[in-house]
């Protein structure tokens, strides 16, 4: 296939021109950042696992119904997805106390949280995605308050989704990062899912041991990060193809 126009490097993907109008071609890298690309590293085979797992996810919610910016995988590391105006927030959901939510206000890691919070940090490289409430959110114009909302109803129903698919194969939803499109379809516009959900956005542990099979390995050096990944994939029944 002839090599396509790249639009964007990210930290983790790439993102090429796609092959109709309003497509992209989003590729996965096995690259790995933390703490804000303080910490950088290369997890072998990651790309694969997180393209794979991504499809599997985005399809599972497109099938109850949640719009996502997903149209089909190409091939190992290559997904077509719809263009979409990216909003510049990053939408974090917890159900369990954990990350920076227990270094912040000093919750013990692991304890279960009364109910789900969701959190909104502004995409920003050079300000660190500092955290932000609604009030900043309307009024800087990154999203208006029905925007808010079509993203809040999103957000709940992907967590409640994906509790209990995660739960089904013996792991904890711990907590998770979403990020949203605009997408213009006859001149009307609908809030999408975009970016990605893979063990590099989300914590997920072992419902039964606790063990950790996410990019927390990465970050603190715990070792076997792939095969954390790996185990994701093998519970959801999609281990890559050789
Ligand atoms: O670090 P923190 O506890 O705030 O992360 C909460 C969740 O959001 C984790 O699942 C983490 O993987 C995800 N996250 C992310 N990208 C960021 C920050 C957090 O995917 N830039």
């Amino acid at each position: 296939m002839a090599r396509r126009r790249q639009l964007y490097e990210g930290k983790a993907k790439i993102l090429f021109e796609g092959p109709e109008p309003g497509t992209l071609v989003q590729y996965f890298k096995d690259d790995a950042t933390a703490f804000n690309a303080k910490k950088k590293g290369t997890i072998t085979g990651k790309g694969v696992l997180n393209n794979r797992i991504s499809e599997y996810l985005m399809t599972r919610l497109a099938e109850i119904g949640i719009p996502t910016h997903f149209i089909r995988r190409l091939n190992m590391r290559e997904q077509l997805i719809r263009e979409v105006e990216i909003i510049p927030l990053e939408v974090v959901v917890r159900n369990v106390a954990a990350g920076s939510l227990s270094q912040r206000l000093g919750i013990t890691e692991g304890q279960r949280l009364p109910r789900s919070i969701i959190e909104y940090y502004y995409k920003n490289d050079a300000l660190n995605d500092p955290m932000v409430a609604e009030e900043h959110i309307t009024c800087f114009g990154w999203a208006s308050t029905q925007d808010l909302d079509d993203i809040v109803a999103l957000t709940l129903r992907v967590n409640d989704f994906l509790t209990g698919l995660f739960l089904g194969v013996g792991i904890t939803l711990v907590d998770f990062k979403l990020e949203f499109g605009r997408l213009w379809e006859n001149e009307e516009m609908r809030i999408v899912l975009a970016d990605e959900i893979s063990p590099d956005n989300c914590r997920l542990w072992d419902a039964k041991t606790g063990e950790k099979m996410d990019k927390d390995r990465f970050r603190r050096d715990l070792g076997k990060v792939e095969e954390g990944y790996q185990e994701v994939a093998r519970r959801l029944g999609i281990l890559p193809e050789a």
